[in-house]
Protein backbone atom coordinates (compact mmCIF):
# COMPACT_ATOMS: atom_id res chain seq x y z
CA UNK A 1 0.00 0.00 0.00
CA UNK A 2 1.27 3.42 -0.49
CA UNK A 3 1.09 5.37 2.57
CA UNK A 4 1.54 8.77 3.44
CA UNK A 5 3.15 10.35 7.23
CA UNK A 6 2.86 14.00 8.11
CA UNK A 7 5.71 14.08 10.70
CA UNK A 8 9.25 12.57 10.66
CA UNK A 9 10.20 12.60 14.32
CA UNK A 10 10.48 9.95 16.50
CA UNK A 11 7.31 8.05 16.22
CA UNK A 12 6.94 8.70 12.25
CA UNK A 13 10.31 7.45 11.58
CA UNK A 14 9.83 4.41 13.34
CA UNK A 15 6.35 3.86 11.86
CA UNK A 16 8.14 4.46 8.50
CA UNK A 17 10.21 2.26 9.29
CA UNK A 18 7.82 -0.86 10.20
CA UNK A 19 5.81 0.17 7.19
CA UNK A 20 8.78 -0.38 4.38
CA UNK A 21 10.12 -3.83 6.19
CA UNK A 22 6.43 -4.72 5.84
CA UNK A 23 6.22 -3.93 1.80
CA UNK A 24 4.53 -1.07 2.11
CA UNK A 25 5.87 2.10 0.39
CA UNK A 26 5.80 5.91 2.44
CA UNK A 27 5.78 8.95 1.76
CA UNK A 28 7.10 11.34 4.72
CA UNK A 29 6.73 15.00 5.22
CA UNK A 30 7.71 17.34 7.85
CA UNK A 31 7.10 21.06 8.43
CA UNK A 32 10.37 21.87 7.35
CA UNK A 33 10.08 20.44 4.08
CA UNK A 34 11.24 17.65 1.62
CA UNK A 35 14.86 18.55 1.45
CA UNK A 36 15.42 18.30 5.72
CA UNK A 37 14.33 14.50 4.92
CA UNK A 38 17.21 13.41 2.53
CA UNK A 39 18.84 11.29 5.39
CA UNK A 40 15.61 9.60 6.32
CA UNK A 41 14.84 8.34 3.11
CA UNK A 42 18.06 7.37 2.41
CA UNK A 43 17.85 5.33 6.09
CA UNK A 44 14.50 3.81 5.32
CA UNK A 45 15.43 2.65 1.55
CA UNK A 46 13.80 3.00 -1.98
CA UNK A 47 10.40 2.52 -0.32
CA UNK A 48 10.45 6.07 1.25
CA UNK A 49 10.29 9.02 -0.47
CA UNK A 50 10.21 12.61 0.40
CA UNK A 51 7.05 15.09 0.38
CA UNK A 52 5.58 18.06 0.90
CA UNK A 53 2.32 17.09 3.35
CA UNK A 54 0.34 17.99 0.68
CA UNK A 55 2.06 15.58 -1.17
CA UNK A 56 2.14 12.91 1.08
CA UNK A 57 -1.35 13.04 1.42
CA UNK A 58 -2.06 12.66 -1.98
CA UNK A 59 0.40 9.98 -1.86
CA UNK A 60 -1.54 7.77 0.65
CA UNK A 61 -4.24 6.14 -0.75
CA UNK A 62 -6.09 5.65 1.24
CA UNK A 63 -3.75 5.99 4.90
CA UNK A 64 -2.20 8.61 6.33
CA UNK A 65 -0.58 8.41 9.39
CA UNK A 66 -0.39 11.46 11.42
CA UNK A 67 2.82 11.40 13.82
CA UNK A 68 2.77 15.45 14.29
CA UNK A 69 2.45 16.98 18.51
CA UNK A 70 -1.19 16.59 18.72
CA UNK A 71 -1.41 20.45 19.78
CA UNK A 72 -0.57 21.03 16.08
CA UNK A 73 -3.45 18.94 14.59
CA UNK A 74 -5.48 22.71 13.58
CA UNK A 75 -2.22 22.98 10.94
CA UNK A 76 -3.35 20.47 9.12
CA UNK A 77 -5.01 20.39 5.55
CA UNK A 78 -8.50 19.86 6.23
CA UNK A 79 -9.82 19.23 2.83
CA UNK A 80 -6.90 17.07 1.02
CA UNK A 81 -7.36 14.98 3.99
CA UNK A 82 -11.07 14.48 3.40
CA UNK A 83 -11.51 10.84 1.96
CA UNK A 84 -8.41 9.78 4.09
CA UNK A 85 -8.16 6.72 6.23
CA UNK A 86 -6.18 8.87 9.31
CA UNK A 87 -4.23 6.84 11.81
CA UNK A 88 -4.19 8.75 14.93
CA UNK A 89 -0.64 8.22 16.33
CA UNK A 90 -0.82 11.39 19.33
CA UNK A 91 -1.13 11.89 22.50
CA UNK A 92 -2.49 14.77 24.34
CA UNK A 93 0.75 15.83 26.11
CA UNK A 94 -0.03 19.18 28.22
CA UNK A 95 3.68 20.49 28.76
CA UNK A 96 3.98 20.02 25.38
CA UNK A 97 0.86 21.07 23.65
CA UNK A 98 -0.77 23.59 26.28
CA UNK A 99 -3.64 23.32 28.74
CA UNK A 100 -6.79 22.23 26.47
CA UNK A 101 -10.19 22.78 29.10
CA UNK A 102 -11.83 20.30 27.08
CA UNK A 103 -9.52 17.39 27.82
CA UNK A 104 -8.37 18.31 30.91
CA UNK A 105 -12.15 18.43 31.88
CA UNK A 106 -12.70 14.97 30.33
CA UNK A 107 -15.71 16.41 28.02
CA UNK A 108 -13.88 15.32 24.99
CA UNK A 109 -10.86 13.09 23.61
CA UNK A 110 -7.85 13.97 21.48
CA UNK A 111 -9.01 11.82 19.10
CA UNK A 112 -12.43 13.10 18.97
CA UNK A 113 -10.88 16.70 18.75
CA UNK A 114 -8.85 15.97 15.45
CA UNK A 115 -11.75 14.02 14.04
CA UNK A 116 -14.13 17.02 14.29
CA UNK A 117 -11.41 19.41 12.75
CA UNK A 118 -10.95 16.77 9.77
CA UNK A 119 -15.38 15.74 9.20
CA UNK A 120 -14.56 14.02 5.93
CA UNK A 121 -11.52 12.37 7.12
CA UNK A 122 -11.64 8.46 8.76
CA UNK A 123 -9.55 8.91 12.04
CA UNK A 124 -8.56 5.68 13.89
CA UNK A 125 -6.31 5.83 16.16
CA UNK A 126 -3.71 3.27 16.84
CA UNK A 127 0.03 3.36 16.96
CA UNK A 128 -0.01 5.42 19.82
CA UNK A 129 0.75 3.61 23.05
CA UNK A 130 4.36 2.31 22.69
CA UNK A 131 7.57 4.73 22.87
CA UNK A 132 9.06 4.84 19.37
CA UNK A 133 12.13 2.47 20.21
CA UNK A 134 9.58 0.07 22.42
CA UNK A 135 8.04 -0.27 19.12
CA UNK A 136 10.96 -0.97 16.77
CA UNK A 137 11.74 -3.48 19.35
CA UNK A 138 8.29 -5.37 20.23
CA UNK A 139 7.72 -5.44 16.16
CA UNK A 140 7.59 -9.48 15.24
CA UNK A 141 6.45 -10.33 11.70
CA UNK A 142 7.44 -13.89 12.00
CA UNK A 143 5.36 -14.59 16.00
CA UNK A 144 2.07 -16.22 16.26
CA UNK A 145 -0.27 -12.93 16.52
CA UNK A 146 -0.70 -14.26 20.48
CA UNK A 147 2.28 -14.04 21.06
CA UNK A 148 2.97 -10.37 19.49
CA UNK A 149 2.95 -7.43 21.67
CA UNK A 150 -0.70 -5.76 21.15
CA UNK A 151 -1.67 -2.29 19.86
CA UNK A 152 -4.64 -0.40 20.24
CA UNK A 153 -7.09 0.65 17.46
CA UNK A 154 -9.76 2.56 17.99
CA UNK A 155 -12.26 4.41 15.69
CA UNK A 156 -15.93 5.17 14.30
CA UNK A 157 -15.59 3.46 11.14
CA UNK A 158 -15.57 -0.20 11.11
CA UNK A 159 -14.11 -0.86 7.86
CA UNK A 160 -11.76 2.18 8.75
CA UNK A 161 -10.74 0.08 12.09
CA UNK A 162 -10.62 -3.13 9.99
CA UNK A 163 -7.98 -1.69 7.79
CA UNK A 164 -5.43 -0.35 10.35
CA UNK A 165 -6.19 -3.71 12.16
CA UNK A 166 -4.47 -4.71 9.22
CA UNK A 167 -1.86 -2.72 8.82
CA UNK A 168 -1.05 -3.46 12.94
CA UNK A 169 -0.54 -7.48 11.73
CA UNK A 170 1.49 -6.49 8.65
CA UNK A 171 3.96 -5.16 11.12
CA UNK A 172 4.31 -7.45 13.36
CA UNK A 173 1.95 -6.97 16.53
CA UNK A 174 -1.39 -7.92 17.50
CA UNK A 175 -4.32 -5.35 16.82
CA UNK A 176 -6.74 -5.34 19.79
CA UNK A 177 -10.01 -3.46 19.28
CA UNK A 178 -10.43 -0.82 21.75
CA UNK A 179 -14.02 0.57 20.61
CA UNK A 180 -14.80 4.14 19.50
CA UNK A 181 -12.86 7.33 19.02
CA UNK A 182 -14.27 8.28 22.86
CA UNK A 183 -13.73 4.36 24.89
CA UNK A 184 -10.43 4.34 22.47
CA UNK A 185 -9.07 7.00 24.35
CA UNK A 186 -9.56 6.20 28.07
CA UNK A 187 -8.64 2.52 27.24
CA UNK A 188 -5.11 3.31 24.91
CA UNK A 189 -4.34 7.02 25.55
CA UNK A 190 -2.18 8.35 27.87
CA UNK A 191 -2.18 7.24 31.72
CA UNK A 192 -4.22 4.31 29.99
CA UNK A 193 -3.23 0.94 32.05
CA UNK A 194 -2.04 -0.04 28.72
CA UNK A 195 -0.08 2.85 28.27
CA UNK A 196 3.25 2.17 27.57
CA UNK A 197 3.23 -1.24 28.89
CA UNK A 198 4.10 -4.10 26.18
CA UNK A 199 1.40 -6.56 26.22
CA UNK A 200 0.35 -10.13 24.65
CA UNK A 201 -3.62 -9.42 23.90
CA UNK A 202 -4.16 -11.77 26.87
CA UNK A 203 -2.44 -9.83 28.97
CA UNK A 204 -4.16 -6.63 28.48
CA UNK A 205 -6.73 -5.66 31.58
CA UNK A 206 -10.21 -5.69 30.01
CA UNK A 207 -12.12 -4.40 33.41
CA UNK A 208 -14.16 -1.68 32.70
CA UNK A 209 -14.88 -1.90 29.07
N1 LIG B 1 7.95 9.70 20.67
C1 LIG B 1 7.26 8.57 20.91
O1 LIG B 1 7.84 7.53 21.28
C2 LIG B 1 5.78 8.54 20.70
C3 LIG B 1 5.11 7.32 20.88
C4 LIG B 1 3.72 7.27 20.65
C5 LIG B 1 3.04 8.41 20.29
N2 LIG B 1 3.72 9.60 20.15
C6 LIG B 1 2.95 10.78 19.74
O2 LIG B 1 3.29 11.02 18.38
C7 LIG B 1 3.25 12.44 18.13
C8 LIG B 1 4.59 12.83 17.55
O3 LIG B 1 5.57 12.64 18.55
P1 LIG B 1 7.12 12.54 18.22
O4 LIG B 1 7.76 12.15 19.48
O5 LIG B 1 7.34 11.73 17.01
O6 LIG B 1 7.46 14.07 17.92
P2 LIG B 1 8.74 14.69 17.21
O7 LIG B 1 9.88 13.74 17.25
O8 LIG B 1 8.89 16.04 17.78
O9 LIG B 1 8.31 14.82 15.67
C9 LIG B 1 7.23 15.63 15.29
C10 LIG B 1 7.23 15.74 13.79
O10 LIG B 1 6.06 16.44 13.37
C11 LIG B 1 6.43 17.34 12.34
N3 LIG B 1 5.41 18.36 12.21
C12 LIG B 1 5.02 19.29 13.10
N4 LIG B 1 4.01 20.02 12.61
C13 LIG B 1 3.77 19.53 11.37
C14 LIG B 1 2.84 19.87 10.35
N5 LIG B 1 1.96 20.85 10.52
N6 LIG B 1 2.87 19.17 9.19
C15 LIG B 1 3.76 18.17 9.01
N7 LIG B 1 4.66 17.79 9.94
C16 LIG B 1 4.66 18.48 11.11
C17 LIG B 1 7.77 17.84 12.77
O11 LIG B 1 8.42 18.45 11.67
P3 LIG B 1 9.88 19.19 11.83
O12 LIG B 1 10.83 18.09 12.16
O13 LIG B 1 10.11 19.77 10.49
O14 LIG B 1 9.68 20.17 12.93
C18 LIG B 1 8.42 16.53 13.22
O15 LIG B 1 8.96 15.83 12.11
C19 LIG B 1 2.97 13.12 19.47
O16 LIG B 1 1.63 13.50 19.55
C20 LIG B 1 3.29 12.04 20.50
O17 LIG B 1 2.50 12.17 21.65
C21 LIG B 1 5.08 9.67 20.34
Amino acid sequence: MDIGILGSGMIGGAVGRLLVDAGHRVAVANSRGPASLAALVADLGPGARAASAAGAIAFGAPVVVLAIPFGRYQELPVAELAGKVVVDTTNYTPARDGRIAELVSGGTTSSELIAAFLPAARVVKSLNTLYFKTLLDRADRLAPSAERTALFVSGDDGEANALVASLVAEIGFAAVAAGSLREGDARQGTGSAVFNVPLTPAQVPREGW
